[in-house]
């Protein structure tokens, strides 16, 4: 392995570009390869067994086609269901995945109401039990799912009319009530500013994208394998259209 191999980025379609962007923010240096897997999205309503296999299959494509010095498994859903059965596959590989932000949450706003919003997934796993034992003690945890959101992020309508009707129903409840929501699917902060809007500026919105990032660093740091330049980004995805690629792009570059 060396410095000037790649950093690859794994989400089950565009979603976890908002990983990359803050990848790129602290590690403009290197080379990324993301790769979504639209064509199978999403993943969130799939059983644990058909996102793990997908997971598997993602991995050693890339892997195998790709030199990889580090995997970013930056899909929450994908990481609950396979991130312990890939690091037990490939213990000689740099794995780091995504969950909840509900450190970030319970360090902000001790004693504080949070609520998460991710797939059904991440919400039923057994890693996502074990986190809100961690924290349940210090702040009141609200599971919220938006069944419909990761479709309307992968056509483009992120911050749509169509968002704002899906959304609304679901968060009335919480207006007023959450000091934060913990947005535990990476490809709901592309929404963000719907979600914020619906639920005034008394709640702020947390993701674990940062967190992942400054986690990959650390590794890379300690494996001797950080990259200084010149760096690059290119997107690849399953479902193989233009179109797909023209908004990964879009999400990459969006302020
Ligand atoms: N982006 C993924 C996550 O962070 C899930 C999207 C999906 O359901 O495919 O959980």
């Amino acid at each position: 392995m060396t410095k000037q191999d790649e950093i690859a980025v794994f989400d089950s379609g565009v979603g976890g570009i908002s990983v990359l962007r803050h990848l790129r923010r602290l590690m403009p240096g290197e080379r990324y390869l993301y790769y979504g897997d639209s064509a199978n999205a999403p993943y969130g309503s799939r059983s644990t067994r058909e996102v793990r296999d997908l997971t598997f299959a993602a991995a050693e494509k890339l892997y195998r086609e790709h030199p990889v010095k580090a995997l970013v498994i930056a899909c929450n859903t994908a990481t609950a269901a396979a991130v312990k059965e890939l690091r037990q596959a490939y213990p000689e590989r740099i794995i780091i995945g995504i969950e909840p932000a509900l450190k970030l949450a319970a360090d902000h706003f001790p004693g504080g109401r949070v609520g998460v919003m991710a797939t059904e997934v991440t919400l039923r796993e057994e890693k996502f039990d074990l986190l809100l034992h961690r924290f349940d003690e210090s702040c009141a945890v609200a599971k919220i799912s938006a069944p419909g959101l990761v479709e309307l992020v992968e056509t483009g309508r992120a911050d749509s009319p169509e968002t704002e009707a899906l959304l609304r129903p679901i968060l009335t409840p919480y207006i007023g009530a959450l000091d934060a929501l913990v947005l535990g699917c990476t490809h709901y902060p592309f929404a963000a500013g719907t979600i914020s809007r619906i639920l005034g500026p008394g709640t702020v919105l947390l993701d674990g994208g940062e967190g992942t990032a400054r986690e990959t660093r650390r590794r890379l740091e300690a494996a001797d394998l950080l990259e200084e330049g010149p760096g690059r980004v290119v997107i690849t995805n399953s479902a193989a259209d233009a179109r797909m690629l023209r908004l990964s792009r879009k999400l990459l570059e969006q302020p």
